[in-house]
C-alpha cells in the first residue's frame, strides 16, 4: 500500500542531472514509494521528454508501488502472450501478474522464473513487433551480477538526423517488418513461414506523438525487412540503419546499482543489454505503459 501518512513530494524537492550525452538524466529528490504530487509528475514527464531515459537511484519499491507510479504516465501495458510454441521463452515460473514481466536468469528447480535469461541482447524496441508498441518501460533493479548486464540506450531522434538524405527520401513512406521469436541475439528467418511468429509493419521513420519529432524506428533484433524492395536491397539498407542507430555517439550506457529505477521512452530510444557472468543472478522487475499505433 502507498503510505498516505508520508508527506507528498513537492516540485521544489526534485533535481534533474543530465548525463551530458545523447540521452539520460538522473532525478534526485523523489522517493517512488511515497505519494507523488501532480506537479512532480509533470516535472518528471518534462525531464523524460527532454532526456528520453531517466533514472532514480537507491529506491525501495514494491511491485504495487511500481505499478502505481507507472500508471501516472498512462494505461499500464500487459505482458504479451507469446504463441504456444514460444511461450517457454517468456513465461517463467513467477510471472504471476499480467502487468509485470520479471526479467531474470534465475531458475527454480531448473525452470526459469522470468524472461530473457542470460547474456547480452541486441538493440530492440519493447514489443516493436505488435501493432501498438509500448509507449514507456519501467525497469527496477532487484538483484544484479557483479559486473556487466548494463542496459544501453540509443537516442533515435539523433539516429534519424544522421540518416543520409538519399535514404531519408527513399524510405520516407516505406514500412519495415518487425518480427520476434524471443531470441536475444538472432533475427527471425523471414524467408520461411512467419505466420507463427508475432510480427507487424511500422513506418521506418516515425513521428513521436508527444514531441512531434522524427525518430528512426528500426532495430537489429526485430526489424527484418523493408517492405516493397528486394531482399538484397533491404539487407543493405537495414545494415546501414542498424549501424546508424547503434553509433556510440548516440548511446547512454546505464550501469546498474541495486535499487535503480530506470524508465525509458520506447518510441524515442532503442535499447540493448551487455553480457554478464554466467551463474550470477540478475533480477529486474519490468512494467510498461501502453502505446498507440505509431505514425510516420
Ligand atoms: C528489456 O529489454 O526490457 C530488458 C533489458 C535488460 O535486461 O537490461
Amino acid at each position: 500500500m502507498l503510505n498516505a501518512a508520508r508527506s507528498r513530494q513537492q516540485a521544489t524537492d526534485i533535481e534533474i542531472i543530465p548525463m551530458g550525452g545523447p540521452c539520460g538524466a538522473e532525478i534526485r529528490g523523489v522517493d517512488l514509494s511515497t505519494e507523488i504530487s501532480d506537479a512532480v509528475i509533470a516535472q518528471i514527464q518534462q525531464a523524460w521528454n527532454d532526456h528520453l531515459v531517466i533514472f532514480f537511484r537507491g529506491q525501495t519499491v514494491t511491485q504495487e508501488q511500481q505499478l502505481a507510479f507507472a500508471a501516472r504516465f498512462g494505461d499500464l501495458g500487459s505482458r504479451k502472450q507469446a504463441p504456444e510454441h514460444l511461450r517457454n521463452k517468456t513465461e517463467g515460473l513467477l510471472q504471476l501478474d499480467p502487468k509485470i514481466l520479471l526479467v531474470s536468469n534465475i531458475k527454480m528447480n531448473g525452470v526459469p522464473i522470468g524472461a530473457f535469461g542470460d547474456g547480452d541482447m541486441w538493440f530492440h524496441i519493447d514489443s516493436g513487433y505488435t501493432n501498438r508498441p509500448y509507449r514507456y518501460t519501467f525497469l527496477y533493479g532487484v538483484e544484479l551480477p557483479s559486473s556487466g548486464g548494463d542496459t544501453l540506450f540509443s537516442n533515435t531522434y539523433l539516429a534519424y538526423e544522421a540518416v543520409p538524405e538519399r535514404l531519408k527520401k527513399f524510405l520516407a513512406d516505406k514500412r519495415a517488418l518487425h518480427i520476434h521469436e524471443y531470441k536475444r541475439t538472432a533475427q527471425v528467418d523471414v524467408d520461411g513461414d512467419i505466420s507463427d511468429a508475432p510480427h507487424h509493419y511500422h513506418p521506418v521513420f516515425i513521428t513521436h506523438p508527444y514531441t512531434g519529432k522524427k525518430a528512426l524506428f528500426v532495430d537489429r533484433l526485430m526489424t527484418a525487412r523493408i517492405e516493397g524492395v528486394s531482399k538484397s536491397e533491404s539487407d543493405d539498407i537495414l545494415a546501414e540503419l542498424y549501424e546508424i542507430g547503434e553509433r556510440e555517439a548516440f548511446i547512454y550506457a546505464h550501469k546498474w546499482r541495486l535499487g535503480d529505477f530506470v524508465m525509458w521512452d520506447n518510441l524515442a530510444t532503442i535499447h540493448a543489454r551487455t553480457d554478464f557472468p554466467r551463474g550470477e543472478r540478475r533480477l529486474m522487475r519490468r512494467c510498461t505503459v501502453d502505446g498507440e499505433p505509431v505514425r510516420g
